[in-house]
């Protein structure tokens, strides 16, 4: 580039178009769309194993392929004894976040493809990362729990999920509503850790490396950490009836209120109306229905207060609460999901690579002497 140049800059890269992409589209007309397939038609409508195959392979599994896949997920399940022990050996109050991120980077030497980026090891790599990253957070939670880790290897991952918490098979409609949830979670073009995971790939690191990036970028509550800080609002507010002084006392101190806005979504998240679905039909289910009540408050006072719409976190949270998932985990739940996306990602972009390095506009010094 030429130093008399004067490049586009857009803070945050706002609308910034910083790559090409075959496996999700957003927008507020067409919502978000999974290599095509519009999220609001197959979010219940299919199991969370056929989504994350088709985001890796392009295509809706065929019968043959969703057994070999379902077959492969199991084989991977099961933690190595290795990954166990450095579980059991980190600190038992460490968050649930930085022990996920740990055991992901951890996870690549009990991987014999490791330090491969051929497509088919990229592939075999993501299959064991959206197996095991469930069986770290779960195994992990309950190491920090003071217990010895469950693992179910023959069932779904929402079932798995489910499994590894409490060591007892789920009821079925708690697997169909999590499994809902992996769904919506499971991509979402360049958000943040999509991104950062696409620039460590971009670089030929390993895939681990890229999703141990991208899972150190959804920790913060600008992005993934949204969901545990939603449930915090949420018991803090308590009752419908106290939602409108609670935002209003907070946007008058400019705090940014969990679980509203996005980037690209003005007119309101595409996912947001199958989650308050969810919530409504769980919040009934176990006899909660007021969590739905202070959402659509919440709802009703930033859209007068400040124009903004809930995103997914905010609904999220009080389904993954209803569903007895300690909020501690949101953010690693939501990981396991996603890694489907973010796997997806690192092979496209290590299958057409370029490196990504932008530019920045100089605002120091200007040139000086010793
Ligand atoms: N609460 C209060 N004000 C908010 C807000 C929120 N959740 N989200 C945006 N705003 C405000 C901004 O402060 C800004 O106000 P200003 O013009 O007075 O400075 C205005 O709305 C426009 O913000 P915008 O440019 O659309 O935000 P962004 O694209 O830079 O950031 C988010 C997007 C998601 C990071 C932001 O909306 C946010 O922090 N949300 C809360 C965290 C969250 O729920 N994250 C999960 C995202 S899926």
């Amino acid at each position: 580039m030429s130093e008399t140049t004067k490049p586009a800059y857009s803070p945050g890269l706002d609308g910034v178009i910083a790559g090409e992409s075959a496996i999700c589209a957003v927008d507020d007309v067409h919502g978000l769309r999974y290599r095509g397939y519009g999220i609001e038609e197959m979010a219940a409508k299919v199991p969370f194993e056929d989504v994350a195959w088709l985001l890796l392979h392009g295509e809706m599994p065929t019968e043959t392929q969703k057994k070999e896949f379902a077959k492969d997920l199991s084989a991977s399940a099961e933690l190595p004894e290795g990954m166990t022990g450095i579980l059991k050996s980190l600190p038992k109050k460490m968050r649930a976040m930085d022990q996920l991120r740990t055991a992901a980077s951890a996870l690549a030497a009990f991987d014999p493809d490791t330090g491969k980026f051929d497509h088919e090891a990229n592939l075999r790599k993501s299959v064991r990362l959206l197996s095991r990253l469930t069986s770290v957070t779960t195994a992990g939670w309950r190491i920090s729990q003071g217990k010895e880790p469950a693992i179910e290897t023959k069932e779904s991952l929402a079932s798995r999920f489910l499994f590894g918490l409490t060591g007892k098979k789920p009821e079925a409609w708690r697997v169909r509503v999590l499994d809902t949830i992996f769904n919506l979670y499971a991509e979402h073009e360049f958000n943040a850790s999509t991104f950062a995971a696409r620039v460590t790939a971009s670089t030929l690191a390993d895939m681990y490396s890229a999703v141990v990036t991208a899972i150190g970028a959804l920790e913060g509550p600008l992005h993934g950490g949204a969901n545990e800080q939603a449930m915090t609002m949420l018991r803090d507010i308590g009752k419908p009836e106290k939602a409108e002084a609670w935002v209003k006392e907070r946007l008058a101190k400019r705090d940014k209120i969990m679980g509203f806005g996005h980037r690209v979504y003005k007119k309101g998240d595409s996912r947001v109306p199958v989650m308050r679905g969810l919530l409504k039909e769980v919040g009934e289910r176990v006899g909660q229905p007021k969590w739905l009540e202070v959402c659509l408050e919440l709802d009703r006072v930033m859209e007068k207060e400040k124009g903004l719409f809930a995103n997914l976190d905010l609904y999220a949270a009080p389904v993954l609460m209803l569903l007895e998932i300690p909020s501690e985990l949101n953010t690693p739940l939501f990981a396991c999901s996603r890694v489907a996306g973010w796997c997806a990602h690192v092979i496209e972009q290590q299958d057409k690579n370029r490196i990504i390095r932008p530019r920045s506009i100089y605002t120091g010094k200007a040139p000086r002497e010793m």
